[in-house]
C-alpha cells in the first residue's frame, strides 16, 4: 500500500515538473519573440537595399505573429501571463546581424518542434508546428540574403 501511494506520487511530481518546463520553454519562446521583433526592427534600418529591407520586414511580420501565438499559449495553459524580458544586444553592421540571425533561426527550430511535441492541445500544437516552420524559412531567406551581399 505504501508503496504504491509513495510510486504514485513520483509520477505526480513528474508531471508536475514536465508542465513547469513545458511553461518555462514557452515563455522562453514569448522572450525571444519579443527580442526578435525589435533585432529586426534595427536590422531593417541596416539593410543595404530595399529587397532585403521588405524580406526582413515580412519576417518581422511573422515575429510579431509568433509572439502572439505563444502569449496566448502561456495563457491558455497556464491562466497567467507570461514575464516578457527583452535580453539583446542590438546589431551594429548589417552583415552581423545577418549572420547572428541565421544562427538564432536555425536553433530555434528544434526548441519549437520539442515544444509543440509536448503540447496536447491540437490548435496550439498546430499553430507552434507553423512557427517552427516559419523560423526554418526565416534561416533560409536570411541564408539567401547573405549569399547575394558582399562588401
Ligand atoms: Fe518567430
Ligand atoms: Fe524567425
Amino acid at each position: 500500500m505504501y508503496e504504491f501511494y509513495s510510486r504514485h506520487e513520483e509520477y505526480w511530481e513528474d508531471d508536475t515538473r514536465l508542465d513547469e518546463q513545458l511553461l518555462r520553454d514557452i515563455n522562453k519562446a514569448v522572450s525571444d519573440e519579443f527580442s526578435a521583433i525589435h533585432y529586426y526592427t534595427r536590422l531593417a534600418e541596416l539593410a543595404p537595399n530595399n529587397q532585403f529591407q521588405q524580406a526582413i520586414l515580412g519576417i518581422r511580420q511573422d515575429e510579431i505573429k509568433h509572439f502572439d501565438w505563444f502569449s496566448k499559449a502561456y495563457y491558455d495553459l497556464s491562466g497567467s501571463y507570461p514575464q516578457i524580458s527583452l535580453n539583446i544586444k542590438l546589431p551594429n553592421t548589417f552583415q552581423e546581424g545577418v549572420s547572428e540571425s541565421i544562427k538564432d533561426e536555425v536553433e530555434t527550430v528544434p526548441f519549437y518542434q520539442s515544444i509543440a511535441r509536448r503540447i496536447t492541445n491540437a490548435r496550439i500544437q498546430s499553430r507552434i508546428v507553423r512557427a517552427a516552420s516559419d523560423e526554418q524559412r526565416h534561416g533560409q531567406i536570411f541564408q539567401t540574403i547573405q549569399s547575394r551581399f558582399s562588401y
